[in-house]
């Protein structure tokens, strides 16, 4: 696999903060997926109660006290046949407002990512390790996680994706339940589950923000994740 980069990915290369012309000998083209486009699926979806009886067992949620500060749960988005499964952190600001994860500044890059590896944010199922904020941004507490891991688990049993991709060491570490430092679970191949799902850990887009010089490490990720995507195939 090899070649030049399409204009789109180099486009959205440039919006990631990465410099197209200084890595260019040595990146490596990643074909656009061959997956549905979601407008050519069924008009007429299949009935799929569990997703509604979820969603809504999670907008009722009060298993841990972030139910109390959150002006609404944060559910998760996207296709629900997704292949490519994103999991970050919790709901900030933004997102405990909009009740969707990643809108924010870090969600505008994280569909840069998407983007660069051929992705648009409507293909693949983005949701959190949280579904509610928590309130001043600290970091998700072990109680909450414990408390809200199982909408997660049902979620990700019924996407069935066939690659995770984790953002952010609170993420990685929380879906793994291994305590590695984010710089030595990057460029590795993680299974998840029963179905032995890959998992391919990056850095979070919101640290990619305050760090842009880690974003081409990031780009690494990326290409490893669709390469072990496409092993799947
Ligand atoms: N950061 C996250 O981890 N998730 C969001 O939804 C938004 C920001």
């Amino acid at each position: 696999m090899g070649g030049q980069l399409t204009r789109d990915q180099q486009h959205y290369l440039q919006l990631m903060g990465i410099t197209v012309w200084l890595d260019r000998n040595r990146l490596v083209a990643v074909p656009i997926p061959e997956t549905t486009p979601v407008s050519a699926q069924s008009t007429v979806p299949a009935p799929q109660p569990d997703w509604e009886i979820l969603q809504r067992q999670v907008a009722a949620c009060t298993r841990c006290d972030l139910h109390r500060t959150r002006t609404q749960t944060v559910f998760g988005i996207g296709n629900r046949n997704a292949d490519w499964l994103i999991i970050g952190e919790a709901p900030g600001a933004e997102e405990d407002r909009q009740g969707e994860p990643f809108v924010g500044r870090a969600g505008k890059l994280l569909n840069a990512m998407l983007a660069a590896i051929g992705l648009e944010r409507e293909q693949v199922y983005i949701a959190n390790i949280l579904k509610c904020r928590p309130s001043d941004n600290r970091d998700p507490r072990p109680p909450e996680v414990s408390a809200c891991e199982g909408y997660l688990q049902q979620q990700i049993a019924m996407i069935r994706p066939k690659i995770i991709l984790a953002l952010g060491r609170i993420a990685a570490q929380n879906l793994l339940k291994i305590e590695v430092p984010i710089g030595r679970m990057r460029g590795q191949r993680y299974t998840y589950g029963a179905a032995n799902t890959p998992v391919v850990v990056t850095y979070h887009p919101a640290y990619l923000l305050r760090s842009p010089r880690e974003k081409r490490k990031s780009w690494q990720d990326l290409q490893l994740a669709m390469k072990i995507y496409q092993e799947t195939r």
